[in-house]
């Protein structure tokens, strides 16, 4: 069997900690690991499996002879290293926004639409992780009933703005319970000029706002969900829209997801059952028992967790549901990894000339 050199780009981050140990836990051959981030993190010592591993310095030569990146170093840093590493052969997934968007860069859940990963040219884009949760419980709706709408507001837990972004909030947090002055210099996202209290707070901003007052990150949903399910990051096929709000959680992305399916003969029990026998789904819908899905419960698995499944009364064809996942295993590490597997079942781990 073959073994691959594998490297994880922003090894030490939020994202990098669990891509290495969802590596370690997955069967995926390894003769060599490389652990790469910033100068900061160089000599810093990893655990991969039992092994100690030394994070170096990535620098373009960092590729060399690597088969596969697994990265999560945020947008610039990808933009400048991936296109070297594929320069290199080495065969590139990546967790930020830099190359989602472009026509040659197949954009994957696994399980939704991995039959696009055979027109890779060398980078392949892990979706956003608001987006994957979501597509991933609509997907067996969709493909049963089709969908003509979705309407979705999301509760985004802090890890996903990256670590230095949730250490912030934990400091908040203790600022606020000491009767202390909170400090911001990161949130709602360092790119911006001004900062807030993420800690007993919501922020309904997560990352820049486009001309037309939606945050980008609204855009990455509504134009990633359309390239995923279309393979048209500007179809009507489907009408998406989307508000996403940061709230004080570590680990879990919540979110309230109405969609309006084509075939209005579906029921909530049927969607209950389809839901029930989909890989990846757990269903945790008994509202009687006040069982439902909760980012506390959610974080450190690697399945979407659904449940408020209910009809809108006044609107045939139209449901809410609650949706539930760890954004930085469901949401990233996990499909990342998942990506990396079915290059390896589908002999993808090569650059095309
Ligand atoms: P470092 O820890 O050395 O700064 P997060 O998403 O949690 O903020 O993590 C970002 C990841 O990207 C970290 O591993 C970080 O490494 C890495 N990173 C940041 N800047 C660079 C860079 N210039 N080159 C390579 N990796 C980088």
């Amino acid at each position: 069997m073959k073994e691959y050199v594998i490297a994880i780009l922003g090894a030490t981050g939020a994202v990098g900690q669990r891509l290495i140990t969802e590596l370690a836990q997955s069967k995926i051959p390894v003769k060599k690991i490389k652990l790469l981030a910033s100068k900061r993190s160089a000599g810093k010592k990893l655990k991969f499996k039992n092994q100690e591993i030394i994070v170096e310095e990535t620098t373009p030569d960092s590729f060399n002879d690597v088969d596969l990146v697994l990265s999560s170093p945020g947008g610039a840093i990808s933009k400048k290293f991936l296109p070297e590493a594929v320069k290199r052969g080495a065969v590139c997934v990546d967790n930020s926004s830099a190359f989602r968007m472009e026509e040659d860069v197949p954009l994957i859940i696994p399980g939704v639409n991995d039959a696009q990963l055979s027109h890779h040219h060398g980078i392949i884009a892990n979706p956003n992780c608001s987006t994957i949760q979501m597509v991933a419980a609509l997907y067996p709706i969709f493909k049963r009933w089709g969908i003509s709408q979705i309407v979705v507001s999301t509760y985004q837990a802090v890890s996903g703005a990256g670590k230095a972004a949730w250490d912030e909030m934990l400091d908040q947090a203790k600022a606020h319970l000491n009767h202390q002055k909170a400090t911001a210099n990161i949130l709602p996202t360092a790119t911006d000029r001004k900062h807030y209290s993420l800690a007993f707070n919501l922020l309904p901003q997560i990352d820049v706002f486009e001309k037309d007052g939606y945050t980008h990150e609204e855009w990455k949903m509504i134009h990633e969900t359309k390239k995923i399910l279309f393979n048209d990051q500007n179809s009507n096929c489907i009408k998406v829209t989307a508000t996403c709000v940061r709230v004080p959680v570590e680990i879990g992305h919540g979110e309230t997801v109405y969609f309006i399916v084509k075939n209005k003969t579906a029921t909530v029990q049927d969607i209950q059952e389809e839901i029930k026998q989909t890989p990846g789904l757990i269903l945790q819908d008994d509202p009687q028992n006040q069982i439902y899905p909760q980012p506390l419960i959610a974080a450190g698995n690697r399945e979407t967790f659904i449940g408020r499944i209910r009809a809108d009364q006044e609107n045939l064809g139209a449901f809410h549901m609650w949706v539930v996942a760890d954004n930085l295993l469901r949401g990233a590490a996990s499909n990342t990894v998942d990506i990396a597997k079915c290059l390896i079942r589908d002999h993808l781990v090569r650059v095309p000339k």
